[in-house]
């Protein structure tokens, strides 16, 4: 009994598959495959694919449509004509897949070729890398500025400047790349301005400290200079004192006496011994400061 159920829906299994591979496989079916019945003849709404439509109405629908002739093909169910197939001919052209009465040819192209248009109706030179295609079906190197870096694409600009903060060009691109970028090994643009600006603080700080310094330095010069003035009218007093004592003895014409007073008179006019004390003072005030 169980034997006879599994063998029964083996059985069931094999004329199922059977009858299915015999209408994919099988010869295709002719004729009308929708039609309606008016008085004693039938009307054909749709034909079998790969049938033209040869007559509208008639007693037997199977001669209301044919198959389309080898070399021809249908995709419409009511055309009253089959349509020529496509020949893959043009230069580049190969056969992808053949025609059948309901599909027209595939074709393709050669190795180097590519379809020129969705239903592959012609071919164009496949462009490589540094190249596009053009409007004469083959390829125009990219112009300078512009570049390509896939095969049968179209060229594109260079990059205008570096992605990244902080990366320098090392690369200027060419046909086949665009511009390269890394980043700067050395201190970059980008870095240096921070430091530009603190290198300008830095200036102005050694300006500053020049400055304080210069200003103190002449400022200790003058001083130094008002103190040696100070000692050498200090130390000359007593020669001015001894000149008025000396002044007095007659004069004679020894050469020494001469240069004494003439070497002596200036020195007097400069400064009396009055005005060095008030020079002592304005000398002590400024040390005192
Ligand atoms: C295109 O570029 C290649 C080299 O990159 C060169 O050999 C060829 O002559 C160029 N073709 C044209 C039409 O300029």
């Amino acid at each position: 009994m169980p034997v006879e159920l599994v063998f029964s829906i083996l059985l069931i299994c094999l004329f199922t598959l059977g009858s299915v591979s015999h209408s994919v496989s099988g010869e295709m079916e002719t004729g009308c495959m929708d039609w309606r019945t008016h008085d004693t003849v039938v009307c054909c709404n749709k034909c079998f694919p790969g049938n033209r439509l040869v007559n509208t109405c008639g007693p037997d629908p199977k001669t209301l449509c044919v198959p389309c002739k080898d070399g021809t093909y249908t995709t419409n169910p009511k055309a009253d004509a089959c349509l020529w197939c496509t020949q893959c001919v043009g230069g580049a052209q190969v056969l992808k897949k053949a025609c059948t009465q309901t599909k027209d040819t595939e074709c393709d192209c050669k190795k180097g070729f590519r379809c020129g248009d969705v239903e592959c109706s012609f071919c164009v030179e496949e462009c490589g890398k540094g190249q596009e295609p053009n409007q004469a079906r083959s390829c125009s190197n990219c112009t300078h500025g512009n570049f390509n870096d896939q095969i049968h694409a179209k060229c594109r600009p260079w990059t205008k400047k570096c992605p990244n903060l902080g990366e320098e060009i090392v690369f200027s691109g060419n046909s086949v790349s665009d511009i390269q970028c890394h980043p700067a090994i050395p201190k970059p643009e980008v870095i240096t301005l921070p430091t530009k600006g603190s290198d300008s603080k830095d200036d102005r700080v050694v300006v500053l400290a020049l400055t304080t310094f210069c200003v103190l330095f002449i400022i200790l010069v003058i001083c130094f200079l008002l103190i040696i003035k100070h000692n050498l009218t200090t130390s000359k007093r007593p020669a001015v004192i001894e000149k008025t004592l000396v002044e007095p003895t007659p004069p004679t014409d020894d050469p020494r006496t001469l240069i004494d007073v003439s070497f002596h008179q200036p020195q007097q006019e400069q400064g009396s011994s009055s005005e060095s004390l008030h020079s002592q003072d304005s000398e002590t005030k400024l040390l005192s400061v």
